[in-house]
């Protein structure tokens, strides 16, 4: 871990009921967070204001997803207004599942970063490659395309996380080894002095996830260029993974 404080986020993607969620609250109220750690946790939409209304302060709340612009006729969606006003500080934009499962591109990610900060909506921005672009050795082609769309979008780095997340990571219990990550936190950071500047290249965090838990996180941490996690199936669990 390098830069700026090191951030736990959680994301319980489309998990949960009211009775299970406030169990996980209630977990989470009692448990012992290290002072120097941003911890954020990521529930379903719906149960946002639950969370808001129930979770100790020291937490804070991020939505999944928000939609590209102010609100209006957009059946369906959430806008990042709705977020501000129940209460929630972060969005985590460009997740896998929404790339290649909702089949949003990049340019539409990036927008959404402008929009979610220009309202003061911080961003987890998630980059990562497939299984078969890692195999055909496309791993920072894809990160640094990804990176591209964001950094044409955000004005500004200061409430940006990237979130590095290997598709073949994601939820299969591979996790990648320390030493793959901190290969490609380097190589985005990197990225980010040619592209943007070497002082947000220090400054912004980049976090790892994708199959991490309570055991495998302590090594990853220890990496220089991993400043965090956004821990999934691991996070509904309770134990909040913490720095090494
Ligand atoms: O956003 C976190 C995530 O995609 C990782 O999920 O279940 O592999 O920890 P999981």
């Amino acid at each position: 871990a390098g830069s700026g404080k090191f951030f736990v986020g959680g994301n319980w993607k489309c998990n949960g009921t009211k009775e299970s969620i406030s169990k996980l609250v209630s977990d989470l109220n009692g448990a012992e967070l290290e002072a120097d750690v941003d911890v954020v946790v990521a529930p379903p939409f719906i149960y946002i204001d639950q969370v808001k209304n129930s979770l100790t302060d020291r937490i804070e709340i991020s939505a999944q997803n928000s939609w590209v612009g102010k609100g209006g006729a957009f059946t369906g969606e959430i806008s990042v207004e709705q977020l501000k006003d129940i209460g929630c500080n972060w969005v985590i934009l460009g997740h896998s599942e929404r790339r290649h499962i909702i089949g949003e591109d990049d340019q539409f990610i990036g927008k959404k970063a402008a929009y979610s900060l220009s309202q003061n909506l911080k961003v987890i921005a998630c980059i990562g490659e497939k299984l078969e672009e890692r195999e055909a050795g496309k791993t920072f082609d894809v990160c640094f395309q990804q990176m591209k769309a964001f950094a044409e979008n955000v004005p500004s780095w200061e409430d940006v996380v990237i979130a590095y997340e290997p598709v073949w990571a994601i939820g299969t219990g591979k996790v990648a080894t320390p030493q793959q990550a901190q290969e490609v936190h380097v190589a985005v950071r990197d990225w980010l002095k040619k592209n943007v500047s070497e002082e947000v290249a220090s400054k912004t965090r980049i976090i790892y996830g994708g199959s991490v838990n309570g055991s495998n996180c302590a090594e990853l941490a220890k990496q220089e260029d991993i400043d965090g996690f956004l821990v999934g199936g691991a996070s509904l669990k309770m134990k909040v993974s913490q720095q090494a």
